[in-house]
């Protein structure tokens, strides 16, 4: 696997949707450069971008994966109409949830021990899986932001697999204005998934550290 870029310039986003176009939105204020790609081609979504997201270039999802940092937006249960190939050798934000209760139960992630992003991390297998962004409400991920050492500032956590891309997206969730709190390996994402504490509020990061240290803990007999 090539190594993943050290300098963020521009993001691809693949999805438009609700979190799709926050990301984006966000992404333009903190001054990248952003690419946002559907399942349709770049013509058929141009119009509505403009509108949405004015700043962004919408794209064909080969052109998204061209970015330095990819941000998967799309809905969990279209996973497999991601391209692994397209990806491969990318850095991929995984902001998917499966939230059973909202969504309805999906074959792949019912009963299965592992993460989404673990399942979405071996469904991709030449890509390096960030979950993060997944735990902050879309109308949130805008309101939220605030500039660093800010008292109030909000903490995101991210985990993978993969330090170098975990680096990565670190310096965009700062730019995003928010705390980068490490979770630890990929697997560690289960403590900020739906139905968690860390999922349902917003903590600052020394709330951050001490749940995902909690997290770490055997559940009491
Ligand atoms: N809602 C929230 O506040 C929130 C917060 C954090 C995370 N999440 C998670 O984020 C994910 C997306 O949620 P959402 O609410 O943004 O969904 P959404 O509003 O339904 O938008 C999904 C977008 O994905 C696009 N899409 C589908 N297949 C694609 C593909 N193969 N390549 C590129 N784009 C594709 C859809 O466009 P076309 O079908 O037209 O191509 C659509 O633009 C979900 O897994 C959700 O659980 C949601």
């Amino acid at each position: 696997m090539t190594t993943a870029p050290t300098e963020l310039r521009t993001i691809g986003i693949l999805g438009a949707g609700r979190v799709g176009t926050a990301v984006a939105r966000q992404a333009l204020k903190a001054g990248y450069e952003v690419k946002i790609a559907t399942a349709k081609s770049a013509s058929e979504i141009s119009l509505i971008v403009e509108i949405i997201t004015p700043g962004a270039i919408a794209v064909d999802a080969a052109e998204a994966a061209s970015a330095d940092l990819v941000v998967i937006a799309v809905p969990l249960h279209k996973y497999r109409t991601l391209d692994p190939e397209l990806l491969a050798g990318l850095t991929a934000i995984d902001v998917m949830n499966y939230w059973a209760p909202i969504d309805g139960e999906l074959d792949d992630f019912e009963g299965d021990p592992r993460t989404s992003s673990e399942i979405i991390q071996a469904y991709l297998p030449e890509t390096r899986i960030v979950k993060s962004l997944n735990h902050i409400g879309y109308h949130d991920l805008e309101e939220d932001g605030r500039e660093p050492g800010s008292p109030d500032r909000r903490a995101l956590a991210l985990a993978s697999d993969d330090e170098e891309a975990k680096a990565l997206v670190a310096g965009f969730i700062d730019r995003l204005g928010y705390d980068a709190v490490d979770a630890g390996p990929l697997s560690a994402g289960r403590a900020y998934q739906p139905g968690t504490e860390i999922f349902a509020s917003a903590h600052n990061a020394e709330q951050m550290r001490a749940l995902l240290e909690a997290a770490k803990q055997p559940a009491p007999s």
